[in-house]
């Protein structure tokens, strides 16, 4: 249904296109307005945040890989507690899908049986509604709100905190999973 890769030079007009979406800036925090000159850093850091084990970016596109339809990145890994935070994006045609459940699910699993991770996180603002949803229907438990937890466009924000855990139940999902 949906298949994550790196970042390529031929994603960079999608991705300004999917970002010139305001929900986007309002609750992430990728530049505004978002240029490509932002796309082109976000791919130059990209393998140098992967190498460092700093974090990891993926775009979600279909399966064929002919439409890129969101991103997905590893954001905030703490390697001394072996947890890292999914942060994840879609174009506004591509709503409504079950792609961005899809995409977290697999992130998840690489996480868990791949590196090794044993705690992740998702933090959504809390009227991010969309992405709370995400969130549990991936199988992440909502914990609560922290309050003043991170700063974003000069503004100090409470955010809900979601997890998941490798023993937790397996996640909703999504209908007809693959
Ligand atoms: C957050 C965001 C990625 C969620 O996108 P989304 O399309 O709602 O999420 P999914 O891809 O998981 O799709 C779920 C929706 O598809 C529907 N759907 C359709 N077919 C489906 C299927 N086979 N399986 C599951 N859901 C399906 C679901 O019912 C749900 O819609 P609903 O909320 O109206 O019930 C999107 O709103 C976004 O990009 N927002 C801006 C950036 C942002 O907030 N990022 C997160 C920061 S924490």
């Amino acid at each position: 249904m949906v298949l994550l890769r790196p970042p390529e030079e031929r994603d960079v007009p999608a991705l300004v296109a999917m970002h010139a979406d305001e929900r986007i800036a309002r609750f992430t925090g990728v530049p505004w307005p978002y240029r490509e000159i932002d796309a082109r850093a976000w791919l130059a850091a990209a393998p140098g945040r992967r190498s460092s084990g700093e974090g990891a970016d993926f775009v979600i596109v279909d399966r064929a890989d002919t439409e890129l339809l969101g991103t997905i990145g590893l954001v905030r890994v703490r390697w001394e507690d072996m947890a890292a935070e999914a942060g994840y994006s879609l174009a506004a045609g591509a709503r409504g899908k079950g792609y961005a459940t899809r995409a977290v699910m697999l992130v998840t699993d690489w996480c868990f049986h791949s590196l090794g991770i044993r705690r992740m996180e998702i933090t959504t603002h809390l009227d991010n509604d969309a992405s709370q949803a995400v969130a549990e229907r991936a199988g992440y438990q909502r914990e609560g709100v922290l309050r003043g937890y991170r700063v974003l466009r000069d503004r100090r924000w409470d955010l809900l905190m979601f997890s998941r855990l490798p023993g937790d139940p397996p996640p909703p999902g999504i209908r007809g999973s693959e």
